[in-house]
């Protein structure tokens, strides 16, 4: 199905902030849904210029801004100070927090209190959970129940690769499409609100769709889903290296990164910055009285 256009032009400062019922309509309409991942101010006042629907503040984070090899060590203290900055750019955007590993998993009421986290400290809409067996499903179920939205994850888990055999796609074959097709009803029937798929063939997506009712937001998903989420390092091009099938670079903002950095560095080198144009001045009768007076 093609996508439809929205009904209006909007503007960073006419758009109404999204809701839940907001993207359950432009589900049921067939608008598709953007959703990005941001980790700092800046970041956040660019998506709401932008326009996206959701902001993720994922613990992609690790990798992307924290220097980490993986997902797995970043704190929750580390993910909320990045969601705090997120939050204090973001007017319209739905903010979602992402719950990283081992905040979550033992006991329903460690997932509701470290929800409860983002949400009252860091002042998320909704969080994320990945996974879809029974562990995630118990703790959507509880953070839902605590009046939190959540939005689930299923196929590539990030915090579980290892367990997955690393980062590569999933559901490649009939038993693995079976399990990612039944994680996600899981979560959906859990009151999950929104469900990422991530890194699942195309046509499996095709064929999952139908039976969702929650909102699905794809990565490496194909086009089917209502919507798609990119790394905001990946899709601008702020990463070395090609990055997994599914990225598309729309800019390539670490080459001019380095670039300017080069240039500014060779002039400090060279003498050639400050010019004249970046000096403050003083008149030449207050700086003789300077002198006089030393
Ligand atoms: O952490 C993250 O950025 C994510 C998205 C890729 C969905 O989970």
């Amino acid at each position: 199905m093609s996508s439809r256009p929205r009904p209006e032009a909007e503007t960073a400062t006419t758009r109404s902030p999204v809701t839940l019922p907001g993207l359950a309509t432009m589900k049921r309409d067939g608008q598709k849904i953007v959703m990005v991942t941001a980790y700092d101010y800046p970041g956040a006042l660019a998506a709401e210029e932008a326009g996206v629907d959701l902001v993720l503040v994922g613990d992609s984070a690790a990798m992307t801004v924290l220097g980490y090899d993986g997902t797995v060590p970043v704190s929750v203290e580390e993910m909320l100070v990045l969601t705090k900055a997120v939050r204090r750019g973001l007017r319209t955007p739905l903010l979602v927090g992402d719950l990283p590993f081992g905040s979550y998993e033992v006991s329903d009421e460690q997932a509701v209190a470290t929800a409860f986290r983002f949400v009252k400290e860091a002042g998320c809409e909704a969080v994320k959970l990945e996974g879809g067996g029974p562990t995630s499903v118990a703790r959507a179920t509880a953070i839902v129940n605590a009046g939190i939205p959540v939005m689930g994850h299923v196929g590539l888990t990030p915090q579980t690769a290892t367990a997955l055999g690393g980062f590569k796609a999933q559901g490649r074959t009939a038993a693995a499409a079976h399990k990612v097709a039944a994680e996600a009803r899981a979560l959906q029937d859990a009151g999950c609100f929104a469900i990422v798929f991530e890194a699942i063939p195309a046509q499996l997506a095709e064929e999952i769709m139908p039976s969702m009712e929650a909102v699905v937001i794809g990565i490496g998903a194909g086009p089917a889903t209502d919507g798609q989420v990119l790394v905001f390092h990946d899709l601008l091009g702020m990463t070395s290296g090609g990055g997994a099938r599914f990225v598309k670079r729309y800019a390539e903002i670490g080459t001019q990164v380095v670039a300017g950095l080069s240039a500014y560095t060779a002039e400090v080198r060279d003498g050639s910055y400050p010019a004249p144009e970046h000096c403050y001045g003083i008149s030449d009768e207050e700086l003789a009285e300077f002198r006089s007076g030393r």
